[in-house]
């Protein structure tokens, strides 16, 4: 059976310091699935939000001067208008800070301690707080006199303290097992590879209180503790659902999760520790995690520390939304790590958006505006060429559905892409201004123009919004009610409909010379 729900998450960010490009990029790849889907007529549930506890965010606060809770509240406001700022299409924002979440947490710390999951131990090992992972000695080396982990480049220190663990070591099998019955779970497979061999190479429990501070959940019955942070904050994912209600519409509509999207630094806390938190308390692992690359600004990772950040609202400023959102999309290979510079940028609105999408757009409206009267032409008929074209796109949904149902987005874009190039092509060889004496020829030409437009626009919906909203508004068509499917006809546009065009969509950008 057809499952037309689907729930896509970002990872919860940590209001520690304001927003940058990085948190900006999970969001918007989120957001695109999610608007895709609901373009596909899925029922889609998208969250995102706050994970406000723990020793990073206490130290944060302290820093300034700040009690953890009006601090969060502060930044956690910032997070959230950035979901505006990017036009992010989410049905909830969770904080973590929210009683909601409290619940939740404590009843699946109750529920893996009845399953006999949790015992109480000491602790001593490493632990980064700006990661707040704790680390093996095999993953710790010396840096300028210093401990660090190798798997993050974060300082560590020496931790010991009394300790409630979670028993991790007695999933090893289940989630290989789990790995295997799923060969999708993780992707890409490159990551899958090392989460495996990770595993393979026996996973130790893990310490899921501490002590030694009190910013966050009390573990129930042992005040002194509070949960782990990462425990906490992976149980938004659920929380958001209303869980522990495991009646409520939204946790049976929408549990299994379909995709988390995460960055790769988090892979081992969604990949390893959140199913065997699940499994352990008898909850179905979701279906997919996505690990993407980073966003690199000058070859790094951003880092508050490194003085490296790029903030999204500058960039929005100089470029615009959509053109920074197309960017993310089209220029850094999904699941790789990507760049971002002036230079890449402009090429890139130049190139795809100003000159091919834009460019079409833009010398059709204007024909039609001088030859057609502004109207979409009625008495057509369709040559090969026509239909060629035309097909081009029903030809194609299912993969259009499979590309995006696999995460391949380059791959989406790429098509889109291309059909701009064929249609500004169409129009070059079929020439319609030398058509003038041939009417219904002119009129076809014109028709069919219009036709790719609004093909390629529902296309691009997903990705820039408010751009391929205004094209097919030109078109007087209405985007609420657009589907996806739609790409398969032939005559939306009814003869007759009024063409409103209110100028350019992309603005060429003045190339920066440095
Ligand atoms: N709070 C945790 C996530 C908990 S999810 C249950 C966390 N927060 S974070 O604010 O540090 O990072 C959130 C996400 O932003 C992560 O997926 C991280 O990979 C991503 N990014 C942070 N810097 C990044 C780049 N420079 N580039 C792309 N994404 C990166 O981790």
């Amino acid at each position: 059976m057809d499952n037309k729900n689907y729930y896509i998450t970002t990872p919860i960010y940590y209001p520690s310091g304001n927003p940058h490009m990085g948190h900006a990029y999970s969001s918007i790849i989120a957001d695109v699935f999610a608007r895709f889907k609901r373009l596909d007529g899925y029922n889609v549930f998208f969250l995102t939000g706050t994970d406000e506890h723990g020793l990073k965010i206490q130290k944060s606060a302290e820093k300034n001067n700040k009690k953890p809770k009006d601090f969060c509240d502060n930044i956690s406001k910032i997070f959230k208008n950035l979901t505006k700022s990017l036009n992010l299409s989410n049905d909830d924002f969770i904080r973590t800070t929210e009683e909601r979440h409290h619940k939740a947490v404590q009843f699946l710390w109750e529920k893996l301690q009845s399953k006999g999951y949790i015992y109480l131990s000491k602790y001593k090992g490493w632990y980064s707080v700006s990661d707040e992972a704790y680390y093996n000695e095999d993953e710790i080396a010396e840096k300028d006199g210093k401990k660090i982990s190798t798997i993050s480049g974060s300082l560590v220190d020496w931790v010991e303290e009394e300790s409630f663990f979670f028993k991790l070591s007695s999933f090893q099998n289940k989630l290989l097992e789990f790995y295997n019955k799923n060969p999708k779970f993780i992707l890409p497979i490159s990551r899958k590879n090392e989460v495996i061999s990770f595993v393979k190479r026996g996973l130790k429990d893990l310490s899921v209180s501490r002590k030694s501070f009190s910013w966050g959940i009390k573990v129930p019955n042992d005040k002194k503790h509070i949960i782990y942070v990462w425990l906490d904050a992976l149980t938004n994912y659920i929380s958001a659902l209303n869980y522990p209600n495991l009646e409520d519409k939204l946790f049976k509509n929408f549990w299994p999760a379909t995709l988390h999207i995460i960055g790769k630094d988090i892979l081992r806390f969604h990949a390893i520790y959140w199913p065997a938190f699940l499994l352990a308390a008898d909850i179905k692992p979701p279906n997919r995690v996505y690990g993407h690359g980073w966003i690199l600004s000058d070859k790094e990772k951003m880092s508050k520390s490194k003085g490296n950040i790029l903030d999204p609202l500058e960039v929005i400023k100089i470029y615009g939304l959509d053109q920074l959102r197309y960017y993310l999309v089209k220029e850094v290979s999904f699941g790789n790590d990507g760049n971002i510079s002036d230079k890449n940028i402009e090429n890139c609105i130049n190139s795809d958006l100003a000159n091919n999408y834009g460019n079409f757009c833009q010398r059709t409206f204007s024909f039609v505006e001088k030859n057609c009267k502004n109207t979409v032409p009625s008495d057509i008929d369709f040559n090969p060429e026509d239909l060629k074209i035309l097909n081009s796109f029903n030809n194609n949904i299912d993969k259009i559905r499979s590309l995006m149902d696999n995460q391949q987005l380059n791959e989406y874009i790429k098509f889109i892409i291309d059909k701009s190039s064929n249609a500004n092509k169409y129009f070059n060889d079929e020439a319609p201004w030398n058509k003038k004496d041939d009417k219904k020829r002119l009129n076809t030409i014109v028709y069919v123009s219009l036709e790719i437009i609004r093909k390629i626009s529902i296309l691009l919906l997903p990705v820039i919004p408010c751009s391929a909203n205004k094209a097919l508004t030109y078109l007087g068509l209405n985007t609420k009610t657009l589907k996806l499917s739609s790409i398969t006809d032939h005559l939306i546009n009814k003869p007759g409909t009024k063409i409103i065009n209110q100028g350019i969509l992309f603005q060429k950008v003045e190339k920066n010379n440095d």
